[in-house]
């Protein structure tokens, strides 16, 4: 009798370049080696966990304390942050499906040597219970010299429905108090530390202390200066008009039991949303498509 694993590695491994193992019992994992770069993305919560472009240092960071549990958000790549972003009295922080399963539906190489995995999710009746929706959606992630993630939600229901969303990108740095993110510069700002308090940005952000904003109505690339590591990550992104920058500092650090002491020095989040007031409203049979493209210059 064949395991869940075995079937995923019958119906869409590729020898040599994608295989699935498990990081726990019930996750899935799928790693990917080509001769552009590797990666390893996760079946739950559809969540790219590792990539490193061939020649180059892993870009997206992962705790060392992360916990790898069915039904556990887990602590680092990028988590998909969706119906919502952030916090809703009595509901799970970030949205709902960032801890569920979702299916693998389509794996392949494409011309330029590119591994694109398609994953999707839909509604069901536990979904229901938090979201009273229908509704497709589907990660898809390209895995080259740069990595594409490009989320599109689907509202396959009779009536318009409005989400907040992210791609929760965790982001390896050498040093924190030496990375600045450049492209923000004159934006506007709901700074969660001071309570969601409007401020406006003056440069490039840099980081002394707890950072916890939602930059709103921007569409521009963030540039992130690894001044430390001597090198700079893009993020580009289409579909986005918000970008939120976190770094949770010594407190809140310790307040996480999936990060260990001090790595907060070590990562920062730059994550592509449509979040605050730049929710989406997709109507009956509409869909919407949120794209980042991660890059090391
Ligand atoms: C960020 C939020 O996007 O995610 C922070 O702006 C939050 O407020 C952080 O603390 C991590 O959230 P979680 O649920 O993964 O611990």
């Amino acid at each position: 009798m064949p395991t869940p694993l075995d079937t995923l590695n019958a119906s869409f491994g590729l020898p040599g370049t994608l295989h699935f193992d498990e990081a726990a019992p019930g996750l899935p994992v799928a790693h990917i080696t080509t001769p552009l770069a590797s990666a390893s993305i996760a079946l739950q919560g559809a969540q790219v966990l590792t990539w490193q472009p061939t020649g180059q240092q892993p870009v997206l960071w992962v705790s060392k304390a992360a916990i790898f549990e069915e039904g556990k958000p887990v602590r680092g790549g990028v988590p998909v942050c969706w119906p919502w972003f952030g916090a809703v009295p009595g509901k799970p922080m970030h949205g709902f499906v960032r801890t569920r399963l979702w299916q693998l539906r389509g794996a392949e190489l494409d011309a330029p040597g590119q591994v694109v995995l398609r994953l999707g999710i839909g509604d069901d009746v536990a979904t229901h219970s938090l979201w009273d929706h229908a509704f497709d959606l589907e990660l898809t992630v390209t895995v080259g010299s740069t990595l594409t993630l490009a989320l599109t939600t689907r509202n396959t229901g009779t009536q318009a429905f409005e989400i907040t969303q992210a791609l929760h990108t965790y982001l390896c740095t050498t040093e924190i108090t030496q990375t600045t993110v450049q492209g923000l510069d004159a934006c506007h700002y709901l700074d969660k530390v001071q309570d969601f308090a409007p401020c406006q940005q003056s440069g490039a952000v840099t980081f002394q202390s707890e950072t916890d904003r939602i930059y709103t109505d921007t569409t521009a690339d963030s540039l992130i200066v690894d001044a430390a590591g001597g090198r700079n990550l893009r993020i580009a992104k289409q579909g986005s008009a918000s970008t939120v920058v976190w770094n949770p500092w010594t407190d809140k650090e310790k307040t996480m039991a999936d990060m260990a002491c001090g790595e907060y020095r070590q990562m920062l989040c730059v994550e592509t949303c449509n979040a605050g007031p730049d929710a989406v409203s997709i109507p009956a049979g509409g869909a919407h498509t949120l794209v980042a493209i991660i890059s090391v210059e």
